[in-house]
């Protein structure tokens, strides 16, 4: 299977730090965030990697991550010019994914501890559709929430940053999807902060009953604020050799 790592965005909330360093190259305990991820993908065996970020930062990753042969994985780059949402950043790699049926996707700046292995092998079993992976959180309203059936079985719907969560898990930055995701893409609209949503994307999925989840066990966070980049960094140390 291959991967898309997003490492570009705006990173807003960590200024001004990321008025100079693109979020993902920030340091998070020893290493810069865009290694978890990496690492993260390798351990669960998958070592095609494509990496979507924005033109002024592309020289970092390169410079850092090369062809990723420090890593043991195999790196490609892909630009997006302007900020434009999660899923028109992932449909620059349509010609990446190609032909391959099936692949994940990662936020770079969500950091977590199990191994995604397990996780891919399940949506490796599955025909078709997308797997997102959901968290408990206390603040649900800061992220994509989903709402279940009656038995709680299937996601009826995610409804993206609602000041009244239906539930307190949030759809976190991991996903997998078929290669349909991309006509999936081209049919829906800017939202009305003028962005293609990744949760427009998997409620298409979630109306054809083809959007599965699981649940994270271990600790996850995303690393986009001052609070969570430093949770990110103690939970990340403590598991680290000095
Ligand atoms: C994005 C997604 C959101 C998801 C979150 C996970 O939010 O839009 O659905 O829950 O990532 O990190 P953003 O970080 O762009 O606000």
């Amino acid at each position: 299977m291959k991967a898309v790592i997003l490492a570009g965005g705006t990173g807003t909330r960590l200024r001004p730090l990321t008025s100079y360093l693109n979020k993902h190259m920030l340091p998070v305990g020893k290493y810069p965030m865009i290694l978890y991820s990496i690492r993260k993908l390798k351990e669960a065996g998958i070592t095609d990697i494509e990496l979507v970020t924005g033109r002024s930062s592309a020289g970092l990753f390169t410079e850092f991550l090369g062809s990723g042969r420090d890593e043991g994985v195999s790196l490609t780059y892909r630009i997006q010019e302007e900020a434009g949402g999660i899923a028109e950043a992932l449909k620059l790699a349509e010609p990446f994914v190609g032909s391959s049926p099936k692949f994940v996707m990662l936020l770079g700046d969500n950091l977590f501890e199990e191994p995604l292995t397990a996780h891919i092998e399940a949506f490796g079993e599955l025909e078709e559709g997308a797997m997102v992976l959901l968290k408990q959180v206390p603040d649900p309203h800061r992220y994509g929430v989903p709402e279940f059936d009656a038995g709680g079985e299937t996601i009826v719907s995610i409804t993206e940053k609602p000041a009244d969560p239906k539930s307190n898990f949030c759809v976190t930055g991991i996903y997998m999807y078929d290669s349909s995701v991309f006509s999936f893409i081209d049919q829906i609209k800017p939202s009305r902060r003028g962005e293609l949503e990744i949760t427009d994307v998997n409620n298409a999925y979630a109306s054809k009953g083809q959007l599965r989840f699981r649940t994270l066990a271990g600790w996850w966070t995303d690393a986009g604020t001052f609070d969570s980049l430093h949770e990110a960094a103690s939970r990340l140390r403590e598991g680290e050799p000095e």
